[in-house]
């Protein structure tokens, strides 16, 4: 039978905290067939549509946006970690699923109009592609999509991003 996008996704319980199962996508990014169907299945709504530029969020959301913004011959732009971009930033501080942290993006890497993809591989509470979204939208740029491979609906990211009107593509769910 054919795998699925979620067949190359492997569960490790208790990462990095007891009671977290951690869907872990450097299997499917290892495997060239998972690989290839999970950027190809991101990929899918947008046939036609025009960006400016792909967001990947820090870390995994780097691999799969720059595949992806090849793919739609946009630039590619990190949102990063605190501390880690070299030029002049702004910041946004989030809560998620285990714990607080704050992201940074480059002053100058969006210009007011510019059509966004956000990227990222896993939707948990929403918490990192809201602040990403934030950091995009104070630059002036326009959240066209937001591509992920996994969601986890109970956590509830999906639900908030989409009553906030942002258009939310995932490839797969767990309960
Ligand atoms: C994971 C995942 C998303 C985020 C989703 O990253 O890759 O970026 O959590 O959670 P949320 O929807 O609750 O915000 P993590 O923070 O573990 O960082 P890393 O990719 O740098 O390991
Ligand atoms: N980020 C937040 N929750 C996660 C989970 N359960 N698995 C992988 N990444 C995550």
């Amino acid at each position: 039978m054919t795998k699925t996008v979620q067949d190359y996704i492997r569960t490790i319980p208790d990462f990095p905290h007891e009671g977290i199962m951690f869907r872990d996508v450097t299997t499917l990014f290892a495997d060239p067939r998972g690989f290839r169907m999970a950027i190809d299945q991101l990929l899918h709504p947008y046939a036609g549509v025009r960006f400016d530029k792909v967001v990947g969020l820090e870390a995994r959301g780097f691999i799969l946006g720059g595949a992806v913004a090849h793919q739609l011959s946009a630039g590619f732009v990190p949102v990063r970690k605190k501390g880690k971009l070299p030029g002049k930033t702004i910041s946004q501080k989030y809560s998620l699923e285990y714990g607080e942290a704050e992201v940074e993006l480059h002053d100058d890497a969006i210009q007011p109009g510019e059509r966004v993809l956000i990227v990222d591989d896993l939707l948990a509470t929403g918490g990192t592609a809201e602040a990403g979204i934030k950091l995009v939208e104070q630059l002036g740029g326009e959240i066209i999509g937001c591509a992920f491979i996994v969601d986890l609906p109970e956590l509830g990211g999906r639900a908030r991003l989409e009553a906030m009107g942002f258009d939310i593509h995932v490839l797969c769910q767990y309960d």
